[in-house]
């Protein structure tokens, strides 16, 4: 169960290297959580840095064993926490999406991000280390991160760390036996109803052109389907496109 272990640290330089190196010596119990107050060296997608206030926000790190979910299915997990992650923050606000992959968006503003990271042994998920930051409780955002915002800044509330934990483990937890449960359809279905700009016509760009197009589907292996104004229907993989 998730969340049934939570590790408290202070500050560490990323809670992904931390559980990392924790599982190299030890053995941990699936869903074992560990939180930090701070981290030195937050770490977010493709190398960028994850910013986040000392004891402002809610930034951790999972372990799980997935070895039941097939490594063509690696995507499957990405949309479990995507739409466990959502589901927390829609308790709190309106206007929650995913951006594809797995971005959290609230209305055109970033509010959470995830990295996950795998390893295989004998042709098998042995590990998956799901790393979350989820703005909560800070006010001013200082990195050149393009459109961060937090809970706060958009209801004016400060929330209590420990307790929005604990009701994010809890529909992570429900997202993730989902998955184990084989529930990968209800899981695409509802990650694609939750894609931000999900059938609104928009601008995007690949590596040699801007052009107007409208989110259709993700297939199963996370590629995103984009139908361009001309009818074709596209599909990019992770950083093969960019939303402009
Ligand atoms: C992204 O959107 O770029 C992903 C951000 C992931 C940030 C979290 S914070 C907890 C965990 N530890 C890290 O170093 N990164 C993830």
């Amino acid at each position: 169960m998730i969340g049934s272990t939570i590790v408290h640290l202070d500050s560490v330089d990323s809670t992904n290297n931390y559980a990392a190196k924790a599982l190299l010596t030890k053995s941990l119990k699936e869903g074992t959580v560990f939180i930090a107050a701070c981290q030195e060296a937050g770490r977010g997608q493709a190398g960028s840095v994850w910013e986040s206030e000392r004891g402002m926000n809610l930034t951790f790190s999972i372990v799980l064993y997935p070895r039941q979910i097939a490594l063509s299915d690696q995507f499957a997990i990405s949309m479990a926490v995507s739409l466990g992650v959502a589901d927390f923050l829609a308790q709190f606000v309106g206007g929650v999406s995913i951006k594809w992959p797995n971005d959290i968006y609230v209305n055109d503003k970033k509010i959470a991000g995830i990295l996950i990271e795998t390893a295989i042994s004998n042709g098998k998920f042995s590990q998956a280390i799901i790393g979350i930051g989820i703005n909560i409780n800070q006010e001013v955002f200082y990195s050149d991160a393009p459109n961060p915002v937090s809970l706060k800044n958009l209801t004016g509330q400060e929330y209590d760390l420990t307790r929005m934990l604990d009701l994010l483990c809890e529909q992570l937890d429900k997202r993730y036996c989902s998955l184990l449960r084989r529930e990968q359809l209800l899981i695409e279905k509802e990650y694609e109803q939750s894609l931000y700009r999900r059938k609104i016509w928009s601008n995007y760009g690949d590596h040699l052109i801007e052009f107007e197009g409208r989110i259709t589907s993700v297939e199963r292996d996370g590629k995103l389907v984009i139908e361009t104004r001309d009818g074709l229907l596209r599909g990019f993989y992770f950083k093969e496109v960019v939303f402009l």
